[in-house]
């Protein structure tokens, strides 16, 4: 059973149009928080969250989200509620949804969000799964908007692990039109139908993170083990060795390139400290706006378009 609710479990769920109009929406959210100017277009909304992984960003820009636009969240996390115990994930999806206006999600496998998606009234937001990561990704290139303009026909380069934010990187730039260069470790290479591409004709893999790095407007890069793949830390740090986006890789990208990573960082791991504190860096930008762009998201899922 699928009802007919607009979603936001991938980063392909958003139209090209549809994330123009949020990307400016945000602007003006931005703008009125940072003015203190009262906005409650979501008075008595509640979103709930259901964690299964860790998290600081993502709960607290969604609860602080919620509260700033005049609603309610409640945290819910695996330990404490009847989905650590078993419960069918399409019987909470039916439950929690006749409660609530709006449900995130982090989870592990795409596939609990889609199960929870399909027997939901509600909208449900993916706040991160073991493949996507579609929340952040806003973030971040709204955050290359506002440092350099619009990201069509750039160049991003990834490097580091094919993971959940690097799946999503590749999604955006089918809809978007900005092309990714990905270098990986072999064995580690990006699996395009694991990454939901539609085409593939935005990105291009390099054996040598140097050559994905050259002329980039963006370097980016994240954990090398992210969460649920713990097990295969020591192998990871081994494999993933001459990975580390160092000076030298922001150096043959373009003189003006920025540096992202999600957060958390290993400084010493995925990037050198020179780098992720250097002044190409805006992670702290990248991870305030998390604020602004899912505000935007929260509005435009309960509320449609609002243009005031
Ligand atoms: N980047 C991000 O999602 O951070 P958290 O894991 O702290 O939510
Ligand atoms: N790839 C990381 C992102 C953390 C925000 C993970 O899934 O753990």
């Amino acid at each position: 059973m699928t009802r007919d609710v607009k979603h936001f479990l991938q980063f392909k769920d958003l139209s090209r149009e549809e994330l123009a109009h949020l990307f400016a929406r945000t602007g003006v959210i931005k703008q009125r928080f940072k003015r203190y100017q009262p906005y409650h277009p979501l008075a008595d909304r509640t979103l709930a969250m259901i964690f299964e992984k860790s998290s600081t960003r993502t709960r607290l820009s969604f609860e602080a989200g919620m509260h700033q636009l005049g609603g309610a969240a409640i945290y819910l996390n695996t330990r404490d509620t009847q989905l650590g115990r078993g419960e069918p994930v399409e019987d909470a999806a039916e439950v929690i949804s006749r409660m609530v206006d709006i449900v995130m999600i982090r989870t592990f496998e795409q596939e609990i969000i889609e199960r929870f998606a399909a027997h939901s009234r509600v909208p449900v937001i993916n706040g991160l799964t073991n493949e996507y990561h579609p929340c952040q990704i806003l973030a971040d290139i709204y955050t290359f908007i506002e440092h350099r303009g619009d990201i069509r026909g750039k160049t991003v380069a990834w490097v580091g692990d094919s993971n959940n934010m690097c799946n999503t990187w590749l999604q955006a730039a089918e809809v978007l039109d900005f092309n990714v260069h990905v270098s990986t470790p072999p064995g580690y290479e990006v699996e395009p139908e694991r990454a939901g591409l539609f085409g593939t004709d935005h990105y291009e893999a390099f054996a040598d993170p140097m050559e994905a790095c050259k002329g980039a407007d963006l370097v980016t890069t994240d954990v090398w083990t992210s969460m649920g793949f713990e097990a295969e830390n020591a192998e990871r740090m081994k494999a993933f060795a001459d990975w580390q986006v160092d000076a030298e890789m922001m150096k043959v990208a373009k003189k003006d390139a920025l540096f992202m990573h999600c957060l958390p960082a290993h400084r010493g791991e995925e990037v050198a400290a020179e780098v992720i504190d250097g002044p190409q860096s805006v992670v702290w930008d990248e991870a305030e706006n998390r604020l602004h762009t899912q505000k935007a998201l929260l509005e435009y899922l309960l509320l449609g378009r609002i243009e005031k």
